[in-house]
């Protein structure tokens, strides 16, 4: 049975992130979806909220699962039995950070194998933070988030400038 890891910070959760759920659920028997417990990344939502999101949007996608995680990416693979890193690709400007992703975790774990995606077109431009920015500053963001993050968004008092 095959698996895959699609690991991330998903603050919050986007409609590119569930297109790469979703494609890779298509691959693979089994796809976990990894949210970080990143204290450093001076996050919206709690790491408990974006799992809650994440769950959401995927609970049409009876083979994704989603977990949060705290540490080493292959610490947690080799605890939930998985050598494959699943990873969006929008533009080039992504791939030096991706490669010096993928060359870290196979130094640090040689049997494990990351996986890109090439996001769809429709995707490209889309970032979390891109979104937050355009929340931040009173632009539409319905058009580029699952229903449940763009409630969980408008519920927020709007953070200025964010
Ligand atoms: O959505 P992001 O923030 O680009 O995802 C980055 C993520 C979570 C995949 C990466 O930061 C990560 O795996 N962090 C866990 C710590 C780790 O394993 N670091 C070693 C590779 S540099």
């Amino acid at each position: 049975m095959s698996n895959a890891v699609y690991p991330g910070s998903f603050d919050p959760f986007t409609n590119g992130h569930l297109d790469i759920t979703q494609r890779g659920a298509a691959i693979f028997d089994e796809l976990l979806v990894a949210v970080l417990l990143n204290d450093s990344k001076n996050a919206m939502f709690s790491v408990e909220e974006r799992v809650t999101m994440a769950r959401e949007a995927t609970v049409h996608l009876p083979n994704v699962k989603v977990l949060s995680f705290d540490g080493l990416l292959v610490d947690f693979m080799r605890k939930e039995r998985s050598r494959v890193i699943l990873r969006g690709l929008r533009a080039l400007s992504d791939f030096e950070y991706e490669f010096q992703l993928a060359q870290m975790n196979k130094q640090l774990a040689p049997e494990m194998e990351t996986f890109f995606m090439v996001t769809d077109a429709k995707y490209s431009y889309l970032s979390s933070r891109g979104v937050k920015e355009v929340f931040g500053f009173g632009g539409a963001i319905h058009e580029f988030v699952p229903p449940g993050v763009f409630r969980r968004m408008r519920e927020r008092v709007r953070p200025r400038g964010m």
